[in-house]
């Protein structure tokens, strides 16, 4: 029998079962036909795609019918800006990247800095706010194109967004976000209306352009519950329900199930981290599916399947045939683990410096993929 676990959209714990999570969510598992069916759009398919990473989605049919129909569609993701960005929050920022190209659809990336203060009992509003416009440095360094990406934070565009807000609010209960997150009557007000804010970018193109856009969010899987909120209400109000493709979460480095979390700091990769940082990190840390012994590794095999830094090669290593050699290299005990971790090392460093590149880069160009009211 699987373990215990939990998902929602402010606590991952346990062994996340990805199947059981696809009843519970009430989404779809993504499978061959529809990936054919996003090939023909594409070309190609990402390696996101291809592995499985995102692993469900919701409606995406409807997505491509409309597509098909010259009904083209814009994105929206979002980040809770809590701390630095760590790696486990670009899986879906640089799949989201392939989607714009591949789509060249437009791109709007919601900051809550309002939520991380409310939900945070440590962190003042000043702090969430000045880190929405440091994380928005990491999108912006992932290329998103410039006049097709809109990037708010939830208190410098609260003019907007609560107009739109209190009418999401208005049909939605109290014992709706008590059965959807597991919030109880000691939890704030501001908790259980947060969802709403959340909501919004799910149909607001639509309002500002006056006819309807239909929306795909791709992230990770525990934010679906907010959107499956959304979508029976926005429908209400005669809007497209917004569709989602969602992604499994990268895990920790100590351990290979579960989630990446921001707060521990050991065990995640941060984009701004130093290459000596990762390295120490990765070779301290990462948990390992090698044998006690070289000697037994070579004649038994490692895990690919557990070792993390093979997992993370999964998400961060585009090319399939190099994957593959590593995983059949591991598996057969050619390839040691303290080996493997080099190899993730390499990619991550050559990753991160490129990025902290174009992070600062970015500083620049700030202004110009920012909305505010
Ligand atoms: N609540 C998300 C978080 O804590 C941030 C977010 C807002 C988001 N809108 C989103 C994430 C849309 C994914 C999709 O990270």
């Amino acid at each position: 029998m699987a373990k215990e676990f939990t998902v929602t959209p402010w606590k991952v714990e346990g062994e996340v079962d990805y199947t059981k999570l696809i009843k519970e969510f009430g989404v779809e598992a993504v499978n061959d036909k529809l990936l054919d069916r996003i090939k023909k759009h594409t070309n190609e398919l990402h390696y996101m795609l291809k592995r499985k990473i995102f692993f469900s989605h919701v409606d995406m049919n409807f997505i491509l019918d409309e597509y098909e129909k010259g009904n083209r569609f814009y994105l929206y993701t979002g980040r809770g800006p809590s701390g630095n960005t760590h790696l486990g929050h670009l899986v879906p920022w640089i799949f989201t990247k392939w989607l714009q190209d591949k789509f060249d659809a437009e791109l709007w990336f919601q900051m809550t800095d309002d939520e991380k203060f409310i939900f945070n009992p440590a962190l003042e509003l000043e702090e969430t706010n000045r880190l929405a416009y440091e994380n928005a440095l990491d999108v912006i360094a992932l290329g998103f194109k410039r006049g097709k990406t809109f990037i708010f934070s939830d208190i410098d565009y609260g003019k907007t967004l609560y107009k739109q807000a209190i009418r999401v609010a208005k049909r939605l209960t109290i014992s709706t976000t008590k059965a959807a997150f597991g919030l109880t009557d000691s939890d704030s007000v501001g908790k259980h209306f947060f969802t709403t804010i959340q909501s919004v970018p799910a149909f607001l193109p639509s309002v500002l352009k006056g006819k309807n856009i239909p929306c795909l969010i791709p992230c990770a899987i525990d934010q679906s519950v907010h959107f499956r909120l959304t979508r029976d209400i926005v429908g209400k109000l005669g809007y497209y329900k917004p569709a989602g493709l969602y992604n499994v979460f990268l895990p920790a480095l100590n351990g290979p199930k579960g989630k990446m979390s921001a707060s521990i700091a050991e065990t995640a990769v941060y984009t701004t981290d130093a290459p000596e940082v990762v390295e120490k990190k990765i070779r301290k840390y990462a948990f390992s599916g090698g044998r006690d012994t070289v000697e037994e590794h070579r004649t038994k095999g490692g895990n690919p399947d557990v070792d993390v830094s093979y997992q993370w090669l999964r998400f961060f290593e585009e090319d399939d045939k190099k994957l593959e050699r590593i995983y059949d290299e591991y598996k057969s005990g050619k390839l040691l683990s303290g080996e493997l971790k080099e190899i993730l090392i390499e990619k991550l460093t050559t990753f991160l410096k490129k990025h902290q590149e174009n992070r600062e880069k970015a500083r620049k160009a700030l202004d110009s993929y920012i909305l505010k009211d």
